[in-house]
């Protein structure tokens, strides 16, 4: 069978991975599911920094150009930011063609615009990297816990925020010289406010909540507040009283809707979520059916990334041709479901 032709649109961190993780498991992916996915054009601003060989890719400095090529029949948005990126996955989804994102931002506050567009043309979009970068959290939430009413989630979401606050209190580096060194590693946004402010976890947050409650995305219902006012002298008053500080997202649902809200809080230490350190994510999730079950991995970098992005991939090769009505929903609103509780 015919390849599956992928253009790749960004080339930092998340992209490179994406290319190491398509070449590293090729093999394996094409037996498990009987077709090639090859990247056939690259779209970047930025070469200098890669390292990875694009012999026989096209590379151009335009996604739109990404998104028009006949050599593509689907893209990946890696990119980040809004106004291109939301420009081209409109473009790619008004011609049919299929789009895998990492774009959390994106999502989280152009997301009902784009989840209509898509669901009107029928064409597919993949998010299960937005979230809590390789857990399957996406997955796991709208297909395996379908047979629950979720009644709450919550957890750390955002891997810069861990690592930062992980070096704080078992290295005791200081929280500037920790946040250097989580933007050398490649897990902090182009932005860092947005990790240290919260808003990264705020954008996932909205993101899982509108799966796992089938409410609209509203990013503009979650409370936060971010990790950037915490002093070593906080986490060693914690330590001593026998807690961790951990900024985690919650949603939880009442009857009057669903409350969301993303802040550093005082975990017991002897919680599951207390242990979690280092550029690590942990969700937990309570159904009604299933009671309390828990994810936790590698919540940022490129390959950890990229693995929940050729997942996607590999859902797009299977489901291409398959009728919009037989596959699993992207987002589904219900008519009367429930919403976020405002601020
Ligand atoms: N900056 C994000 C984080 C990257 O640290 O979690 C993964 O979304």
């Amino acid at each position: 069978s015919t390849p599956l032709k992928i253009g790749l649109m960004g080339l930092g961190t998340v992209g490179q991975g994406v290319l190491r993780v398509l070449r590293k498991n090729a093999d394996e992916i094409e037996r498990r599911i009987g077709r090639k996915l090859v990247v056939t054009h690259i779209a970047t601003k930025d070469l200098d920094r890669n390292s990875e060989s694009l012999e026989g890719i096209t590379v151009s400095d335009d996604a739109l150009t990404c998104v028009r090529s006949a050599d593509v029949d689907v893209v990946v948005e890696v990119m980040g930011g809004y106004n291109i990126a939301k420009q081209v996955t409109l473009a790619a989804i008004e011609r049919g063609k299929p789009v895998v994102t990492a774009n959390k931002a994106l999502l989280a506050e152009h997301g009902n615009e784009i989840f209509a567009a898509a669901a009107k043309a029928g064409v597919g979009l993949g998010f299960e990297a937005a979230v809590a970068g390789g857990i399957p959290i996406i997955k796991a939430v709208r297909e395996g816990l379908a047979g629950n009413r979720i009644d709450s989630l919550a957890g750390i979401i955002n891997g810069t925020c861990n690592y930062i606050l992980t070096q704080m209190t078992v290295k005791g580096q200081t929280f500037a010289d920790a946040l250097s060194d989580a933007q050398k590693l490649g897990y902090a946004e182009a932005d860092p406010t947005f990790d240290v402010e919260g808003v990264d976890a705020a954008h996932k947050l909205t993101i899982l909540a509108s799966i796992a409650f089938g409410i609209p995305l509203s990013f503009g219902a979650v409370a936060r507040e971010g990790i950037s006012k915490i002093t070593a002298q906080d986490i060693q008053i914690a330590l001593t009283l026998g807690y961790r500080i951990k900024l985690l997202g919650i949603a939880q649902r009442s009857d009057a809707g669903v409350s969301l809200r993303v802040h550093p809080t005082l975990v017991p230490d002897d919680q599951l979520i207390a242990k979690v350190d280092g550029v690590v994510n942990a969700v937990v999730v309570n159904g009604n059916a299933v009671g309390q079950v828990g994810f936790y991995g590698r919540g940022a970098g490129g390959d950890p990334t990229a693995s929940a992005i050729v997942a996607d991939l590999i859902d797009v090769a299977r489901s291409l041709g398959v009728p919009q009505a037989q596959r699993v929903p992207v987002l589904a609103f219900q008519p009367g479901a429930m919403k976020a509780l405002p601020l």
